[in-house]
C-alpha cells in the first residue's frame, strides 16, 4: 500500500513537472533543446526581465499624461504640420512602418503610415523621395536605454551606468551647434534628451522657413512662447494657451504656478521623456520561457534560440555577442554594411551616410551604427538605419552574412514592389563602401562579426525566435489605448492634436 502510494506522488510529480513547473530535471531524459537553452540562459545570466531595478512611470502618472499631450500635438511643429506622433505611433510598433519617415511637408499630414508621402513643394529640396535619411526606429522600452540614442549614438552617456537610463543632465552629451561638437544635455535622461532634436530638425518638425530663428536654441524657445504665451506669443488662441497651461499644472502637480515657469523648453522635454518611458513592452512569450514556462515558445523557437545563443565554433551564429542581455543589445556601434539607400547623411552632401563618423570626424567609425534592441522586433520593421529590408528574414540573413545579403540586395523586389518610393540611386556604391569598411574591421580583429551559411530551416528557426520577443499588447490595438490620447476629450481639439487615420 505504502509503496503504490509513493508511486502515485512520483507521478503526480512528474505530470505536474511536464505541465509547466521547473522542469529541468524533467525534460533532460526528453528534450536537449531545452536543457542546452537553459545552460545558455543561466550562462549568460538572463533573467528575462530587461526592467529589473529601474524607475519605470505608468502611463497613468500625471507627467507622463502630459508628456502624451505633448507627444501627440502639431503645435511642436513650427508649421503645425508634425508631431512625435507622426512617426512614432503605437500602433506602428511606435515608428511609422515606412523605410523613411516624412515629418514636415506631407501630401495628408493626418495619415500616417504607409500611404504617407511628400508634398511636392517645388523646390530643389524635394527631390520625390522623404526628405528624412534614416528609418524611425520604435520609441517602445525607451526606459531601457543606458548607452545612447539615434542609430548613432549621438545624443550619449558618459557613463552608461547599468539601469541608470543614461542619468542626469550633466552625465548626458547631446549634439550642440552641429551634431560633431556636442555639450552636456539640459535635461536628464536619454529620452528627455533626445525630445529636444525632432523639433529643431528641418526634415522633421521645425520645417524649412523661419529663418529668422537661427539656431535649435531658437526654436526651442519660441515652441514655449507659443505654448506658454510668453515674449507676446499668440501663435495660439487664449482657449489653447489656457489648456496647455491646465494640463502642465496638473502634470507637474503646480497648481498655482504661471506659465512662463511651468511652460518651458525642459519641462516639454521632461514631460515627454516620460510618456515614451511609459511605454514598457516587455511581456513576451521569450520572457516566459526565461522565467520557466517551458512551454511558452515553439520547438522552432527554441532551436533558433539556441542558434542566436551559441558560438560560432558551435555550429551558432553568436547573435548573442552584440544583441546581448534582456535587453537583446549591448548599445554598442558596429559596421554592419546594411545597404544605404535614401538620401545620406553625412558633412560632404554625397548620399553617403557615415553613421558614427558624422559624429567624431574620424574615418575609424565610418558606417558604424548603432546596435539595435530586439524587443518587438516583429512590429518595427521595416529594419536597419535605412529601413533597407522590408521583412524580417531579409533582415536575419543580413545579419548572418552581409556579404552575400549586399550581393543579392534588390531595392527593386526588396521595397518599390511593396510600393515603398525612396531614393536608390548610388546604392551599390555606397553599400559597397560599407562592406569594404567591414572587410578592413575583420581584418584588424575590431569587427567580432564573421560570416555564417544557414539553412532556410535555420533562417525560419531563428526567425521564429525573434518573433517570441514582441509583447502581445504592442500587437492589440486595445491594449494600445492608453498610450492614445482620447479623441473625445474636450481640449482634444484646442490641443491641436491628430486625429489620424490608420491603415
Ligand atoms: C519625421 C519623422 C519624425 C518625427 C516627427 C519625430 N521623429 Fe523621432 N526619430 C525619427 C528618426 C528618423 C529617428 C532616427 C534619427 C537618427 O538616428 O539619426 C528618430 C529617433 C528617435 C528616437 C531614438 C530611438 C533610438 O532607438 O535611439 C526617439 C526616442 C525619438 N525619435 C522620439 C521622438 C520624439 C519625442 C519626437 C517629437 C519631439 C520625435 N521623435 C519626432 C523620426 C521622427
Ligand atoms: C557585430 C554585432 C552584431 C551581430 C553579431 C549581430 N547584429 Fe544585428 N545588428 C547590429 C547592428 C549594429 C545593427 C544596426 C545596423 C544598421 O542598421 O546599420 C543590427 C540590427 C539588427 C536588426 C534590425 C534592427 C532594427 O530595429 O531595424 C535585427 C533584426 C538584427 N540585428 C538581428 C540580428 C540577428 C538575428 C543576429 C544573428 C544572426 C545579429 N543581429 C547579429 C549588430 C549585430
Amino acid at each position: 500500500m505504502k509503496i503504490v502510494m509513493y508511486s502515485a506522488v512520483v507521478l503526480t510529480l512528474l505530470i505536474l513537472s511536464g505541465c509547466g513547473g521547473d522542469s529541468r530535471s524533467i525534460s533532460s531524459a526528453t528534450n536537449s533543446v531545452d536543457d542546452k537553452l537553459r545552460a545558455k540562459i543561466d550562462g549568460f545570466g538572463l533573467s528575462g526581465d530587461p526592467s529589473k531595478n529601474r524607475d519605470i512611470p505608468a502611463i497613468t502618472d500625471a507627467k507622463a499624461q502630459l508628456g502624451m499631450k505633448l507627444f501627440y500635438t502639431k503645435a511642436l511643429s513650427l508649421d503645425f504640420d508634425a508631431a512625435c506622433v507622426s512617426c512614432h505611433h503605437p500602433l506602428l510598433g511606435g515608428g511609422d512602418k515606412l523605410s523613411f519617415p516624412i515629418g514636415a511637408e506631407a501630401m495628408d499630414p493626418n495619415l500616417l503610415g504607409p500611404g504617407r508621402l511628400h508634398k511636392n513643394t517645388g523646390n530643389s529640396l524635394f527631390d520625390g523621395g522623404p526628405t528624412v535619411p534614416r528609418n524611425a526606429p520604435t520609441t517602445f522600452n525607451a526606459a531601457l536605454f543606458d548607452v545612447g540614442m539615434f542609430w548613432d549614438n549621438r545624443v550619449e552617456s558618459k557613463t552608461g551606468e547599468p539601469g541608470a537610463n543614461g542619468g542626469s543632465a550633466d552625465d548626458i552629451l547631446m549634439p550642440g551647434t552641429s551634431d560633431s561638437e556636442r555639450t552636456e544635455s539640459l535635461v536628464g535622461n536619454l529620452p528627455a534628451t533626445q525630445a529636444l532634436f525632432p523639433i529643431t530638425s528641418a526634415e522633421e518638425m521645425r520645417s524649412f522657413g523661419h529663418a529668422e530663428l537661427q539656431n535649435g536654441d531658437a526654436v526651442r524657445h519660441y515652441l514655449a512662447d507659443r505654448l506658454s504665451g510668453a515674449n507676446g506669443n499668440t501663435d495660439l488662441s487664449d482657449a489653447a494657451r489656457a489648456a496647455w497651461l491646465e494640463a502642465f499644472r496638473e502634470g507637474l502637480n503646480a497648481p498655482d504656478a504661471n506659465a512662463s515657469t511651468l511652460i518651458t523648453i525642459e519641462n516639454i522635454a521632461s514631460a515627454i521623456g516620460e510618456y515614451e518611458r511609459s511605454q514598457l513592452f516587455i511581456d513576451n512569450p521569450w520572457k516566459s520561457y526565461v522565467e520557466g514556462n517551458t512551454d511558452a515558445i515553439s520547438e522552432e523557437a527554441k532551436k533558433g534560440a539556441l542558434l542566436f545563443y551559441s558560438g560560432y565554433d558551435e555550429g551558432g551564429a553568436n547573435c548573442v555577442q552584440c544583441h546581448s542581455g534582456d535587453f537583446f543589445s549591448d548599445g554598442a556601434l558596429y559596421v554592419m554594411a546594411v545597404p544605404q539607400i535614401g538620401r545620406g547623411k553625412n558633412h560632404d552632401g554625397s548620399t553617403e551616410d557615415y553613421g558614427r563618423a558624422n559624429i567624431t570626424l574620424k574615418s575609424e567609425d565610418n558606417y558604424k551604427f548603432r546596435n539595435m534592441s530586439l524587443l518587438n522586433i516583429s512590429e518595427t520593421g521595416p529594419w536597419g538605419h535605412s529601413g533597407a529590408f522590408t521583412s524580417l528574414r531579409s533582415i536575419v540573413k543580413h545579419m548572418l552574412n552581409p556579404d552575400e545579403s549586399v550581393h543579392n540586395y534588390n531595392p527593386y523586389t526588396e521595397l518599390k514592389q511593396r510600393g515603398i518610393e525612396v531614393q536608390c540611386n548610388d546604392v551599390e556604391v555606397n553599400t559597397a563602401h560599407a562592406l569594404e569598411q567591414l572587410h578592413i574591421n575583420r581584418q584588424k580583429g575590431i569587427s567580432p562579426h564573421q560570416n555564417v551559411d544557414f539553412s532556410d530551416e535555420q533562417v525560419d528557426q531563428l526567425v521564429a525566435f525573434l518573433e517570441t520577443l514582441s509583447d502581445p499588447c504592442v500587437q492589440s490595438a486595445d491594449c494600445l489605448r492608453q498610450w492614445i490620447p482620447d479623441p473625445r476629450s474636450p481640449n482634444f481639439e484646442l490641443l491641436q492634436q491628430l486625429n489620424a487615420t490608420f491603415q
